[in-house]
């Protein structure tokens, strides 16, 4: 399963890209904002920090805004990723980019008919967001199951791309079921590594080898 950090925070995304675990980067208008950065600059900055899929996305409704919006997008890079709303102008929009070569990341995405309509589109990654589905009352992994399930059904190579996801049950979850990718805040990334026995075994190996006197 791919890793895609869900930020627009240099400093986070240059840490992640150091262990060599991060294969892409997701942003949104929101996360944006959060960062206090300029749109082109830093989707600029991120896109030469990580060399896979950089999601950008357009805040146009209608189709020839979308595709004036990604106009704009594709040309910071060539590993940017337009993220267009799974709406039908969205979907419109989707079909000539992905026509065209263009990556196309479908988000917003609450259903597995959605995510059925976004691989009729052509779209590279579909984003359903898990834990804003769990937020309000539905069950965010049973709908990563039934979009597999669909997928395979039609062999769509449309990637699910796990979003929301708020702790390492959604990451665990996402890759028994084998979602393609998922995103997650860095927080959330860095948290998989840690177990109270990992460190507790280092602290007792290291006591240990301190009685040894020896050194490597
Ligand atoms: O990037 C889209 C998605 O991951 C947003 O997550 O936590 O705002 O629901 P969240």
């Amino acid at each position: 399963m791919k890793f895609f950090a869900d930020t627009a925070e240099i400093a986070d995304i240059k840490e992640l890209a150091a262990t060599g675990l991060l294969d892409g980067v997701t942003t949104n208008p929101s996360l944006i904002m959060k960062s206090g950065r300029d749109f082109m600059e830093v989707t600029k900055e991120i896109c030469s920090i990580v060399s896979g899929p950089v999601s950008a996305e357009v805040v146009a409704l209608d189709h020839e805004g979308m595709m004036r919006e990604a106009e704009v997008l594709r040309k910071i890079a060539d590993n940017v990723c337009i993220k267009v709303p799974l709406t039908l102008e969205g979907l419109k929009t989707c079909k000539a980019l992905t026509s065209d070569g263009s990556m196309v990341n479908v988000t917003l995405c609450f259903s597995a008919n959605q995510a059925l309509l976004a691989a009729k589109a052509g779209a590279t990654f579909v984003s359903p967001f898990v834990g804003r589905h769990d937020d309000n009352g539905f069950d965010g992994m049973q709908l990563i199951g039934d979009i597999r399930l669909i997928y395979d059904n039609y062999d769509f190579r449309t990637e699910i791309l796990v979003a929301s996801v708020r702790h390492g049950i959604h990451v665990l979850e996402a890759a028994k079921i084998g979602a393609d990718v998922m995103t997650a805040p860095p927080a959330v990334i860095k948290g998989l590594v840690k177990h109270v026995l990992t460190d507790k075994g280092i602290e007792g190996f290291l006591a240990d080898w301190a009685k040894t006197g020896q050194k490597i």
